[in-house]
């Protein structure tokens, strides 16, 4: 990735983490899940993530690229689940740790400071995109899988890479990509469904307007820095490809087999 890239991606997932915490510390703590969900800010997604990965009572959940926790905070509260974040961004950490007290770790996907066979259940949510080596990200992923545990991703996908417009520091897989690189790394595909194609939840609406309204905060607090107009102008890039129907969210979960004896 280029310095141009990391710069974009400090600021959008660095950066804005830190801004992002200090707007909810102002608003209040019902704003932390919404606003900490980067990429899944959906309650319907995250529903169907926690049912379909078989997500239950103390079960260790590690999040890969979890950002400032809002689905691990989510998979706790509503399945009873004890997540990790693991997360390049040390400001993400950081504020997953201060808004939700989640242990979280500064770490690529791709080197995962856990033992093999630890997790009984990984998220990977809204990261295939931003991740150049998505076969080294896999491997790693199901390195930490114990047999039988289940993986939830989130996949922004799209028919070529980088389609005219795409925000900075993204590379999208195509849908039909996933099953082969699933599959080479030994994962078996279980169900998946499009984001659009989930029922309606009932928080959606309280969600959504709890998000906005710490993003108009972050707005207010930053105005005229340059870092601000610049994760403003990614994110508006990826709103429009996704209101187009360029870039498609898909949510797919698999698991690696049990070991046979
Ligand atoms: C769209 S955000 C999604 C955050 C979180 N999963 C969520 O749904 O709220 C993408 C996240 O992936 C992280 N990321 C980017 N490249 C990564 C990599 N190679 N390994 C792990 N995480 C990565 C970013 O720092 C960012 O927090």
């Amino acid at each position: 990735m280029g310095d141009v890239e990391n710069d974009v991606m400090e600021n959008e997932f660095g950066v804005l983490a830190t801004w992002t915490a200090d707007a909810v510390r102002v608003l209040g703590p019902e704003y932390a899940v919404p606003a900490a969900c980067k990429g899944s800010a959906s309650p319907a997604m995250l529903e169907w993530l926690g049912r379909t990965t078989g997500l239950g009572q103390g079960q260790v959940l590690m999040d890969v690229g979890g950002g400032l926790g809002g689905p691990a905070e989510f998979a706790r509260g509503e399945f009873g689940a004890r997540p990790v974040v693991l997360e390049p961004m040390v400001a993400a950490c950081r504020a997953a740790s201060e808004l939700f007290d989640l242990s979280a770790l500064a770490a690529e996907g791709g080197r995962l400071p856990v033992a093999d066979n630890s997790a009984d259940v990984v998220w990977c949510l809204g990261v295939l995109c931003t991740t150049p080596d998505k076969s080294g990200l896999i491997a790693e992923i199901v390195r930490v899988m114990r047999p039988g545990a289940q993986l939830g991703l989130l996949v922004f996908t799209a028919d070529e890479p980088r389609p005219d417009g795409a925000p900075e520091g993204n590379e999208f897989p195509a849908e039909e990509e996933l099953p082969v690189l699933l599959g080479k790394h030994g994962l078996e595909v279980g169900r998946s469904i499009a984001a659009e194609e989930l029922p309606d939840h009932p928080d959606q609406d309280t969600w959504r307007s709890r998000a906005d309204e710490v993003e108009a905060l972050v707005g207010q607090m930053h105005a005229g820095d340059d870092r601000l107009a610049q994760v403003l102008d990614q994110q508006r890039r990826m709103g429009r490809l996704i209101q187009d129907q360029v870039v498609r969210a898909v949510l797919v979960a698999a698991n690696v087999p049990n070991s046979p004896n």
